[in-house]
């Protein structure tokens, strides 16, 4: 069943930074770009790398081992758009911050 749920607070994750989230088999970068919160896959389609422990800035989340970016709305990556992340609708509520999975 799809369904919103609690995975962090706001407060956890500063701007320009992420957390990743392991939750019902999936590996999942929650990403803070400005106080407006995302959710994409974690892995990198490079060569695996975490991307929520890498940072993001104008949209875009950076893979902290070689450099590639994604489109944090579209999961696209900058270079190649053929290539694409999951992305995870994400909800606020208060200081909750909800995946829907
Ligand atoms: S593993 Fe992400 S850029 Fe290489």
């Amino acid at each position: 069943m799809v369904e919103f749920i609690k995975v962090a607070s706001k407060s956890e994750i500063r701007n320009g930074y992420g957390k990743v989230i392991d939750i019902n088999g999936k590996s999942i970068a929650l990403m803070n770009n400005n106080e407006k919160f995302f959710a994409v896959e974690n892995t990198c389609k490079h060569m695996g790398g975490p991307l929520g422990e890498g940072n993001c800035e104008d949209g875009k989340v950076i893979c902290p081992w070689h450099g590639w970016s994604y489109d944090l709305k579209t999961g696209k990556n900058t270079f190649n758009e053929e290539i694409k992340l999951e992305t995870y609708e994400v909800k606020i509520d208060g200081e909750n911050i909800l995946i829907k999975i």
